[in-house]
């Protein structure tokens, strides 16, 4: 299988897959290439916070034009995955100069298909691109085509408890990508200052129960397939639900803007974590965290709304605020600004490429001593 994943996070990804007992886990440039049973597929789906898409190859084949494409496709015995009353999407994605639009070869796949099923039976599967029986995920590299099935269906960053919102707010497989990153173990304080819609402390909270972040999921695209065992899926579930434990740790949320609390709150609610995460209307220059230091994650402003000056002096006050409050703190910061960063006034202990959406960031620590040790000794 492969699953997909999002720069900087393949390695984290890997450990997750390891953990659930995928064998053969290799990663490559956004990607994990594993082995496991269909217990293993149904897992991935469920259990792995920095995953985009489990997908299953079927086929590989060579082409260099649409009708090598079309015969490949139609090759292969199409209903030992769908029925002729089934619907079908398609996915293209294309690296090759043999073919044009990545939109074309998904038609031309699914030409192939639905004419399959139309010659044998003179009526053909409908397109659905929405809750198809199967999506189907074609990757072209020069001549090398791979056909795969897409066991997730919509990307898995769609955990379920997100409502619509007009705010941009952080990925939910980036935000689950930086808690598991910054190596935090699930117990103590566990703070974001600057928490929009409260997407990094959901995941953070979700990974100190031990809750599966597709838990609260309506759907997988597993779950339309011909061989899809509804048993031991129910199993699968019943068992993730066993699992989760009582956390210790203790959540705090702050943001400066009213509107976005609420939202953050309507959040919290729907993932469950009302009990968990307590949420104010703060800005972080009037923050106070609680004695015995912690973790501290936060993804602040990146300055599309402001000019740099003001930039700069917003980052280095975060970096005079840290200084002076959070002292025994690990402190988490993720930004494209990398100027402003420099205003932060601190020494990074370490610094990772990762991206928000197209935006190349870095995901910094610093470590907050409390002036009896000089960091740069440790
Ligand atoms: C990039 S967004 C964070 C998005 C968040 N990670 C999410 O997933 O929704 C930055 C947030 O910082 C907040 N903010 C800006 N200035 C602030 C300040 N002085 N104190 C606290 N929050 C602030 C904004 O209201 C905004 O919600």
């Amino acid at each position: 299988m492969v699953a997909k994943t999002q720069f900087g996070l393949e390695e984290i990804l890997a450990k997750e897959l390891s953990d659930l007992g995928a064998t053969n886990v290799e990663t490559h440039n956004r990607a994990v290439s594993f082995e496991g049973d269909k217990a293993l597929m149904y897992k991935a789906n469920l259990y792995c916070r920095t995953a985009l898409k489990i997908l299953v190859p079927i086929e590989k084949f060579k082409a260099r034009n649409e009708r090598d494409l079309y015969e490949e496709v139609r090759r292969i015995d199409w209903e030992q995955y769908m029925d002729v009353d089934g619907t079908l999407a398609v996915d293209g994605i294309l690296k090759s100069e043999y073919f044009n639009h990545s939109q074309y070869i998904g038609l031309k796949t699914k030409d192939a298909i639905v004419d399959q099923f139309r010659d044998k039976y003179g009526k053909r599967p409908d397109v659905d691109v929405v809750q198809p029986s199967i999506r189907l995920n074609l990757h072209i590299n020069k001549d090398d085509c791979t056909l795969a099935l897409d066991s997730s269906n919509e990307s898995l960053h769609r955990r379920g408890y997100r409502g619509e919102s007009t705010i941009a707010p952080l990925n939910e497989v980036t935000a689950a990508g930086l808690v598991l990153l910054s190596g935090w173990d699930g117990k103590g304080t566990f703070m974001d200052p600057m928490c929009g819609s409260g997407t990094i402390l959901i995941e953070a909270a979700l990974f100190a129960k031990n809750i599966p972040p597709n838990m609260l999921r309506k759907r997988f695209g597993f779950e339309s397939w011909k061989n899809f065992d509804a048993k031991l899926w129910k199993q699968i579930k019943e068992e993730a639900q066993a699992n989760i434990i009582e956390s210790e740790a203790i959540f705090i949320g702050s943001d400066s803007v009213f509107k976005v609390i609420e939202i953050a709150r309507e959040n919290v609610t729907r993932a469950g974590l009302d009990e968990d995460i307590k949420l104010s209307n703060k800005r972080f220059e009037d923050t106070k965290p609680p004695e015995g230091g912690g973790t501290v994650i936060m993804n602040p402003p990146y300055g599309e709304r402001l000019q740099v000056e003001e930039l700069n002096d917003f980052y280095k006050m975060i970096g005079d605020k840290l200084k002076k409050d959070f002292k025994g703190f690990n402190v988490w910061i993720i930004s494209s600004s990398k100027e402003a960063m420099k205003k932060v006034g601190l020494q990074a202990s370490k610094r990772m490429l990762l991206f928000n959406g197209a935006l190349e960031c870095k995901y910094h620590c610093f470590s907050i001593y409390d002036g009896t040790r000089d960091p740069r000794k440790m």
